[in-house]
């Protein structure tokens, strides 16, 4: 009986769905063809009842959240290679997934005719789509930017009558963050300035071998209560700001893009003294400020160093990180940065991989490995503790641009004003596994398997959802059961190289 019931809302579920329009450009995957009139979604499905699951796969063969609901099994796991949901153990609560309103994608995003363009924010923003709770924003412009500018370059104006926002700030970014907020009420912003105005750094430059001047340190503490009180005028507020985006940058004189050097025991200084204190007495008080925000490389002996300020430790909620070097730092310096400092959040606040070919100067649109690479490393942060992952640029043009230093880039859509068409990427797909179904609030459970061919991480979300996600890394398929001792199993075949979201009551 209940069966049936099931059977009809399946057949629901399937009428509103719009399907992936895919098209190949020849390198080992495919993307999903969007416009001004058409957007593949996956509808907002109720979690069926008890003993029964919803499966969603995604694959380098070209399934895009195809969808099938299954029954639980009531034997005993088969093998020890099964995997045994543990609800008894539990880690982090999950902060969210999003991705980065900067300069240059907002830029493109407004390319687009406004159908389109709303199909965009809708495909990132809404149930039906990405389900994003986070959104990035650079306090000025970062390197994907189209020239390098501060909201105050005027010498020695110290005290900061000439702080504006940007043309990119009023006409693009702020636009787009407000039709996010439309779209999800419950976005949460943060922020980070990829530099000081030059004048108050030792190098009078944006980028290069520099630091913030001493005689500076306050003036700076309010640059940013300044952006925090511009935004606001525009009703938009920021859960969090950072000290500073990649604070290793500005310390090597190889260093051509938009970055200013911070000494771990300087930051913690200025945190302690100038940043925590001024938002603390502003009417940004609530605003969490967050340190570190580069990559795991360097995360240790850093964050040791800025926390031997005691104050400074006090005045940093969590630590972000970036992810470029997650494929060669051991994943565990996460663990022990979590053991040392358990009252510290953990959240990757960058990531992306990917560049146009030199020749053709085109991104290689649809690629699989690159979608792999981001479920790669969502899992593996999820694994250590981190409570969120947002990713870079949310949408560039098909040259990766722009990028006022030509250090160009991919991202997980990729717009194309002239046939007004944009383009998912498998990267889009690959967060929208977890972020779809892992809302904020949501805690990490435990998992435990014998399997190295594929990677899997499960949550419970607060409305009672498990949530299981699995890759496949292998070229062939995989026999997995999932074990859950209050319901049963789920044996599964997982095809070669494909990404799976299970959930369940
Ligand atoms: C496609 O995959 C083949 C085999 O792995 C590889 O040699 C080739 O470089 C890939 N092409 C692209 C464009 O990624
Ligand atoms: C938009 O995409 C849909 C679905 O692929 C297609 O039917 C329609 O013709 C496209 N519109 C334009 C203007 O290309
Ligand atoms: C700023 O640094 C860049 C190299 O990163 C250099 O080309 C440029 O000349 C510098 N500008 C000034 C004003 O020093
Ligand atoms: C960081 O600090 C913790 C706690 O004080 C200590 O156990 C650890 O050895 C330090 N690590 C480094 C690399 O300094
Ligand atoms: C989730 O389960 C717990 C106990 O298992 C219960 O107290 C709580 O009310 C449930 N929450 C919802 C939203 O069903
Ligand atoms: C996977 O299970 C199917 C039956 O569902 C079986 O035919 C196949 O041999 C199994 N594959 C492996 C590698 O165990």
């Amino acid at each position: 009986m209940r069966r049936c019931v099931f059977l009809l809302f399946t057949w629901i579920y399937t009428a509103l769905s719009a399907p992936c329009i895919p098209r190949d450009f020849g390198n080992n995957g495919t993307v999903c063809v969007c416009n001004a009139t058409y957007c593949d979604s996956t509808p907002v499905t109720e979690v069926p009842d008890i003993g029964f699951y919803m499966h969603y796969t995604s694959s380098k063969d070209g399934l895009r959240f195809s969808t099938i609901d299954g029954v639980f099994n009531k034997e005993l796991p088969a093998d020890s290679n099964s995997f045994q949901l543990d609800f008894d153990t539990t880690f982090q609560p999950i902060h969210g997934f999003g991705g980065a309103f900067t300069d240059a994608a907002t830029m493109n995003i407004k390319t687009l005719s406004p159908d389109a363009q709303e199909n965009l924010m809708r495909t990132y923003f809404t149930e039906e789509g990405s389900n994003y709770h986070f959104g990035r924003v650079p306090i000025g412009s970062s390197d994907f930017s189209t020239r390098p500018y501060t909201y105050d370059d005027y010498e020695g104006d110290v005290q900061l009558e000439k702080f504006s926002l940007a043309d990119e700030d009023l006409l693009y970014k702020i636009p787009l963050m407000k039709k996010a907020v439309e779209l999800n009420p419950e976005i949460k912003f943060f922020a980070a300035a990829w530099s000081a105005p030059p004048w108050m750094r030792t190098d009078n430059n944006y980028t290069g071998y520099g630091f913030l001047r001493k005689e500076y340190y306050q003036v700076y503490a309010r640059y940013h209560e300044e952006f925090l009180n511009k935004y606001e005028d525009h009703g938009l507020k920021m859960w969090a700001i950072s000290a500073g985006n990649e604070p290793f940058y500005g310390m090597l004189s190889i260093t051509y893009y938009n970055s200013m050097g911070w000494l771990p025991r300087d930051v913690g200084t200025w945190i302690a003294n100038n940043l925590g204190p001024t938002i603390c007495k502003s009417k940004h008080s609530k605003t969490l400020i967050i340190g570190y925000d580069d990559a795991t490389s360097g995360l240790v002996s850093y964050v040791n160093e800025t926390f031997s300020n005691g104050l400074a430790r006090k005045y940093i909620a969590g630590i972000a990180i970036h992810g470029y070097t997650d494929t060669s730092i051991p994943a565990n310096v996460l663990d022990g940065v979590h053991e040392d400092y358990p009252e510290k959040f953990l959240i990757l606040t960058e990531y992306s991989n990917g560049s146009p070919d030199a020749e053709t100067g085109i991104l290689a649109l649809g690629s699989w490995d690159r979608g792999e690479e981001y479920i790669l490393d969502i899992i593996q942060n999820l694994q250590n503790w981190v409570t969120g992952w947002v990713d870079w640029n949310l949408a560039l043009n098909i040259y990766g641009k722009p990028n006022w230093r030509g250090i160009l880039g991919d991202a997980a859509v990729i717009v194309n004003p002239e046939s007004d068409e944009f383009y998912k990427q498998p990267k889009y797909y690959a967060i929208a596994h977890f972020s779809k179904f892992i809302p904020p609030g949501s805690i990490r459970i435990g998992l435990t398997h014998g399997m190295t061919s594929v990677k899997a991480v499960a949550f419970k979300t607060l409305k009672n959802e498990t949530v299981v996600v699995m890759y496949n890394t292998y070229l062939t398929d995989q026999n997995v059961t999932i074990y859950d001792s209050r319901r049963g199993q789920i044996s599964l075949k997982l095809p070669p190289k494909s990404i799976h979201t299970l959930i369940y009551y």
